[in-house]
């Protein structure tokens, strides 16, 4: 299995749930991954583990909210692997988010969350994209969640941000053979969500098609089609990943 081999791929907020999932995913089927994280110690320990278990990574600090940091990270990956091929947009504040309403959540926290969840993924697509068009074009996965098609405050509006974002980039760099595509995941059972949902979580499953919590595993599959060649005519897309809790016509 080496449908990356020599693809550098990059993956934020891989520290931990999610994102390790990708970046342990894609090392083992080839890539030489980043592992990106403002965690610097559980980001280090992936990245080794990946190492220790024959793959290629390493891990960057980033903070993805930050232009400065995501050009150090694009350095800091070509420095390493010489390129860039792939970016996937994994990093948000989640497990660690305050619950508030949009009528009544703190300015500079609300200011703070949008920059990250959402203008993160655009700080980082305009650090990586002229080491893709080097290369001949790339890929961008971007996380998306199903909140952003149910009542969820901030933080759905931010996905709702992160698909219009996924749609216009598309647009802005296909001229460079560059694909902009992201995953919406369902419930998926992590530290962070554990979190997050607590004893709620019982309920949304029961509402869910497919009778169980999403496996961070459970994203890969669609994360490693839209980085690969099978997807080389999709980009601007928004695909469900979430055990049919939602539909859209
Ligand atoms: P998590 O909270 O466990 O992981 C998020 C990671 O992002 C952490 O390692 C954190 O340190 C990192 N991070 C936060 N702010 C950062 C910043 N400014 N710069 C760099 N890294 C930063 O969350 P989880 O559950 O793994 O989710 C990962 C992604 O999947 C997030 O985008 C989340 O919104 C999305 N998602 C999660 C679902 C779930 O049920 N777990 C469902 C749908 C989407």
């Amino acid at each position: 299995m080496s449908r990356f081999q020599d693809k550098v791929v990059i993956v934020t907020g891989a520290a931990q749930g999610i994102g390790e999932a990708y970046a342990k995913g894609l090392a083992a089927e080839g890539a030489s991954v980043v592992v990106a994280d403002l965690n610097a110690e559980a980001g280090d320990q992936v990245a080794k583990q990946i190492r220790s278990d024959g793959g290629k990574a390493v891990f960057v600090p980033v903070d993805v909210s930050s232009p400065e940091s995501a050009k150090a990270l694009a350095d800091a990956t070509v420095a390493e692997f010489g390129g860039i091929d792939a970016l996937v947009n994994n990093a948000a504040i989640y497990g660690a988010m305050k619950f508030d309403l949009l009528i009544s959540v703190d300015w500079d926290y609300y200011r703070k969350f949008l920059d990250v969840n959402l203008n993160g993924a655009l700080v980082m697509t305009r650090a990586v994209y002229r080491e893709m068009r080097k290369r001949g074009g790339g890929s961008i996965v971007n996380q998306s969640s199903t909140a952003a098609y149910l009542y969820s405050g901030f933080y759905g509006l931010a996905k709702v941000g992160v698909n219009g974002l996924t749609q216009q980039l598309a647009h802005e760099l296909g001229g460079m053979n560059i694909r902009v595509n992201a995953v919406a995941p369902g419930p998926t059972d992590t530290e962070a969500t554990r979190v997050q949902a607590g004893d709620a979580a019982k309920d949304l499953v029961k509402n869910m098609a497919l009778k169980r919590f999403g496996q961070p595993e459970d994203m890969l599959g669609a994360v490693k089609f839209l980085l690969s060649d099978d997807a080389s005519w999709v980009t601007g897309q928004i695909i469900a990943v979430d055990g049919g809790q939602t539909f859209r016509l």
